[in-house]
């Protein structure tokens, strides 16, 4: 595992959007995993301004989005689809036909989710997954109690993800109680990982992701067994790191 602080929240997502620029630059038809959420806002915002400028194409990337509501479709302006859309989708030279994301309005979750695990494998896997940490250490939509070899799946949300998202919807408008997520081995089996996670409501998560032990309880402690998984801090959400782990992790 390797930890990267930056000293502002927009220095961490311009380091997050390089890794995934770099990836394009040196293989064009990777295979991405994709976030959404507040944080990779500027991560977003950083590949656009790349694309613009023409220093990044999507023309032979695939990608897969990490997750998405159970009820929403994909032009409710609460969906990941349509955030992906509004973020990213629209602006970049991506054939949508390979921008892949679980459908929310599936008959059958478990159908949808066995269909999207294997659409994954049928691409050879995930070259980049890009992640951001949720306050209670989420994944994804892997909540803490998640078996850290579980796959794609519906998964119920807890109350506080549902309060931490409330945000993200009109007001009367109904919020989703459950998800479809890849799981966390599915994440996992993801040759490279960068976590993104900004702000001292993170510090928490980030402290317990990286700190270990690595435990059902705590999501992003799973990625302690990860090969080559990086998390890119700002100063506030890599407080709580114990000053042993930075000096063992820059040893
Ligand atoms: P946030 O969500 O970026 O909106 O804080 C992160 C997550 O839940 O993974």
């Amino acid at each position: 595992m390797n930890i990267i602080i930056k000293d502002s929240a927009a220095d961490a997502s311009a380091a997050v959007a390089d890794v995934l620029l770099r990836q394009l630059a040196h293989k064009p038809g990777s295979v991405l995993g994709l976030p959404t959420g507040g944080t990779p806002l500027g991560v977003y915002a950083n590949v656009r301004q790349a694309h613009e400028q023409g220093r990044a194409s999507f023309a032979s990337a695939t990608t897969f989005n990490l997750d998405e509501y159970i009820g929403l479709p994909a032009e409710d302006p609460a969906s990941y689809a349509h955030y992906m859309r509004e973020n990213l989708f629209a602006h970049v030279n991506i054939d949508l036909d390979r921008a892949h994301i679980p459908s929310g309005m599936a008959e059958d979750p478990s159908i949808e989710a066995a269909r999207y695990e294997a659409l994954i494998a049928a691409h050879g896997g995930i070259d980049l997954m890009l992640l951001g940490l949720g306050r209670n250490a989420h994944i994804g939509f892997n909540e803490p109690g998640s078996a850290h070899d579980s796959r794609t799946r519906r998964v119920s949300l807890t109350p506080s993800t549902i309060e931490a998202n409330a945000g993200y919807f009109e007001p009367g408008a109904r919020q989703p109680s459950h998800a479809i997520t890849m799981g966390i081995g599915t994440i996992l089996e993801c040759r490279k990982i960068v976590v993104l996670a900004t702000g001292l409501e993170k510090a928490e998560a980030v402290a317990a992701s990286v700190n270990g032990p690595s435990s059902e309880d705590v999501p992003g402690s799973a990625l302690i067994w990860h090969p080559d998984t990086t998390f890119v801090l700002d100063r506030a959400a890599a407080r709580h790191i114990e000053r042993a782990k930075i000096r063992e992790l820059e040893a």
